[in-house]
Formats: structure tokens, sequence, C-alpha cells
């Protein structure tokens, strides 16, 4: 399948095309995603919590980020990629941010970054777009922050939350981003955002929208600490995993592996091998 460009995501707003996204975080995952005919992957910063097994996204690094972007480039050679930008990563200054979205370009090849926040990075994301380099905002339920909010909680279900997400929303349009992300809002919201909004929106536990994002850890089964209500589990990835050690842990501890179809055989006959044993007697 021929790889999306930005000009596909804006035709398939248009002409109310679902746009699949999911994530991704090392090379088979993004090849398995590819093959799947995924329409764009996300390089989250999820894979903190999801491969490398912190409590929460924010000590993910740079270089964490840059090195799972490039496995996933590896794998996904014809899809479109976003790399998300770490905690801290664009929260200093605009130049910060420009410089690190940078090198989610030049050294991993993403195709555009992903940034957290509405009115407060505003300058961020003109900044970065004004750099050449594309953007998708993130609103809501925004994992970096989700201290200030109280935790992993749903945003926008009162009036007052409601309308901050709108101004967020049309701040992230504003300042030049080319498509937002909306997470764990109600979806009364998302689709007043979506038809207020001429950009793409995509929703992740946001209902209907321009198209869906899951964390693959999440929608695998790989991912055995907690699954957001909004997740559609479509297979048991860990239960496989684990059942397939413990068959491998009996068959050796029992002898029944390795058999003979896993082994190489000798290509000369046996006289000449036990003469050549014979020579370390
Ligand atoms: O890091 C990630 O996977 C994300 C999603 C939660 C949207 O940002």
């Amino acid at each position: 399948m021929a790889k999306k460009s930005l000009v596909d995501f804006v035709r398939m707003k248009k002409d109310g095309e679902q746009v699949t996204w999911v994530t991704a975080y090392d090379f088979p995952m993004a090849s398995f995603a590819e093959q799947a005919g995924m329409d764009m992957i996300l390089v989250g910063d999820s894979l903190g919590m999801i491969v490398l097994g912190y409590k929460g996204t924010n000590p993910v690094t740079m270089a964490d980020c840059i090195s799972h972007c490039q496995a996933v480039r590896r794998g996904a050679q014809s899809t479109w990629i976003v790399g998300d930008m770490p905690f801290m990563s664009y929260q200093i200054s605009d130049a910060d941010a420009v410089a690190n979205a940078g090198r989610f370009i030049k050294e991993a090849e993403m195709d555009c970054v992903k940034l957290e926040g509405g009115v407060r990075v505003a300058s961020r994301i003109r900044a970065i777009t004004d750099a050449g380099i594309l953007v998708i905002g993130h609103i809501g339920l925004t994992p970096q922050s989700s201290g200030q909010l109280g935790g992993f909680k749903a945003q926008g279900r009162d009036v007052v939350n409601a309308r901050a997400l709108i101004k967020d929303a049309l701040a992230v349009q504003e300042s030049g981003a080319y498509a937002l992300l909306v997470e764990a809002v109600p979806p009364e919201v998302t689709k007043f955002i979506a038809t207020k909004l001429s950009i793409p929106v995509y929703g992740i536990g946001a209902g209907p929208a321009d198209g869906q994002l899951l964390i693959c850890g999440d929608m695998l089964g790989l991912f055995q600490a907690f699954t957001p209500k909004f997740v559609k589990r479509y297979a048991s990835v860990a239960e496989i995993e684990i059942n397939a050690f413990k068959e491998y842990v009996k068959d050796v501890r029992d002898g029944s592996f390795p058999a003979d179809e896993h082994v190489y055989h000798i290509i000369e006959p046996q006289t000449e091998f036990e003469k050549l044993f014979q020579e370390f007697e």
C-alpha cells in the first residue's frame, strides 16, 4: 500500500473516510501494523509504561524516543509515523521545542511530531510549524500533565471544562497544527470540536471522530497493569506469550526440547567424528 501523506489525510476528512492509527514502539510491532494496512503509527511516550516499565510517561527521554522512533521507521517504511515529544522536550522554550522537534525529523525520519496542550503551548506549535515541521496537537486527558488534571481522568464532562477544551482545540488549529488528537472526552464534545475545526480531529477514548487511535499494548492485551474503559481488546497477547514460555520451560525440563528436528546433523560419517573425538582423548 502506498504511504499516505498530508494530502490524503485532508481528503479523508473531507470524504468522511476514517483514519486508522495505533501506537508502536519497536521494529516488529511497526512492521505488523504496516502489514495490517494501518494509516498512521504513533511512537508514543506511552512507551515508558508499555515497554520500559515506568509508572508514567514523564521519565521518558529524548534519547528513548529517538531510538524507538528509529526502530519503528525501520519496521514501517511506507507508513506515516508520528513522533511523540516527551515531557520537558518542549515545555521550557520555543527554541528548545524547535530543536527537539527537528531531531525527530532529522535523526528518526518521522513525518511529524505530537505535543500535549492547547492554549498554553500555542507558541510552541507556531514555532515548530514555522520551522517547517508538521505538528499534531493533543488535548483532553494529557498524560504528561495528569497530575494537574487529578490523575488519568476523562476531561470535558462539565461545561466549564468543555469550554476550556474547545478553546484549546481552536488554539491548536490557529497555531498551525495540521491535526488534533482528543483523548478521553465525551463524544458530544469531540463531535462539536470536529465540526468546528477544519483540520482532522482524531480520537482516543473520545467517541467517533475523523479517525481512531489505540495503544497497541492495550488493544493487544500486552499491558497488564490496567486497561482504560475506552479500549476494545482485540487479542490476549500476554496470555499467549506466558503460555508459550510455560510450555518451553516444561519441554526443556522434561527433555522433549530440543528434539531431532531442532538439531543440525553431521555431514560426514559418524566413524570420522569418532576418530576426531579420539584425537582429544
Ligand atoms: O504516548 C501515547 O501513546 C499518547 C497517547 C496516550 C495518545 O500520547
